[in-house]
């Protein structure tokens, strides 16, 4: 529309006169906030702003590539990708409890971060996709009891940078509004939620190479199905849990001893209440077969009927 228009073209100005010939840094999640943040802020200042994308090793399949498509070669950004994989699995090895692996993965993204802005010279600025609903909430914050919600890529405030935050007077559809016009591909625009510390809390308890690919496979699988299905743009959040049980199977003449994978998907407006999302029963019925037949070790799929509350969505 119009507004966003204008919307854009009065950051601009706002952002060129706030920064002048200073540089910016910004970290990028390939979530919907910080990218319209940081393609609104390069189109400002363009190459005096420098993006960083931290891959934590516990992200969806080809997200990296994805980021660096779009980022690098689209838009030409300054994009610096971080492979720290193997140091947040060692940190995260023989942790079990849900909020010690936020917290790890809160503090090591930090880490990681401050390094790396460390070693880029005369940053003045550092860029944040806080959106209107942020504001609001940081104020009273209820849901933080039940889970920290420590959300990775949300940088605290004392890095001795000067914030811009150009979407503070935004609603969630008035950003990707914003996103499409900048001209943003619609898979991140539209893009469902993805929790910080990502697939982390859906690899139930110890986190092992082996499981991480077990969920990254199947969620693999049902966003294609899902998305194949038509129905990636009705369900508000949807992916795969594994709850780390086996149970038996048979495959040939052969009996198996693998693991189960939960499939859950949810209708939501802001993520505070759900309903299970009614996925219909051919569907299901493809996302299973192909499960079980292309990802080696799971014998069995079970859905996840339940709304929030009593149960969260993630199941950690
Ligand atoms: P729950 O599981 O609390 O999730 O019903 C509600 C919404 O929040 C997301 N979520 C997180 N997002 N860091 C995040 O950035 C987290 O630690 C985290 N835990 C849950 C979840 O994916 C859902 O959209």
């Amino acid at each position: 529309s119009w507004s966003m228009t204008s919307f854009i073209e009065d950051k601009v100005k706002e952002i060129k006169n706030i920064v002048g010939d200073k540089r910016v840094i910004c970290a990028i999640s390939g979530g919907v906030d910080s990218s319209v943040a940081a393609v609104l802020v390069h189109r400002a200042i363009g190459k005096q702003l420098t993006c960083i994308f931290v891959d934590h090793g516990l992200l969806r399949k080809n997200e990296a590539e994805e980021v660096y498509s779009t980022f690098k070669e689209k838009f030409d950004m300054d994009l610096i990708m971080v492979d720290a994989s193997k140091r947040f699995l060692g940190k995260l090895s023989g942790v079990k409890d849900p909020e010690s692996k936020r917290k790890i993965i809160g503090e090591e993204f930090i880490r990681v971060f401050e390094e790396e802005a460390g070693k880029l010279l005369g940053i003045e600025f550092l860029v944040q996709g806080t959106i209107y609903p942020d504001v609001v909430e940081s104020g009273t914050g209820t849901s933080a009891t039940i889970k920290s919600h420590h959300n990775v890529g949300g940088l605290p405030e004392d890095l001795n940078f000067k914030l811009i935050e150009p979407l503070r007077e935004l609603f969630k559809d008035e950003v990707r509004e914003v996103g499409r016009k900048l001209g943003i591909p619609e898979d991140i625009v539209s893009r469902q939620p993805f929790p910080g510390p990502g697939l982390a809390i859906r690899v139930l308890g110890e986190i092992t190479e082996e499981k991480l690919h077990l969920v990254r496979e199947t969620d693999f699988i049902l966003r294609d199905e899902v998305k194949k299905a038509g129905l990636d743009k009705s369900i508000w959040q949807y992916f795969t849990v594994l709850p780390d049980i086996r149970s038996v199977g048979v495959m040939g003449d052969e009996r198996t001893y693998s693991h189960t994978i939960a499939i859950r998907a949810v209708e939501s407006v802001d993520g505070m209440t759900s309903d299970w999302y009614r996925i219909p029963y051919d569907v299901l019925s493809k996302i299973s077969s192909r499960i079980v037949n292309e990802v080696k070790g799971i014998n069995r799929v079970v859905y996840d009927i339940t709304s929030k509350p009593p149960a969260t969505i993630e199941w950690e």
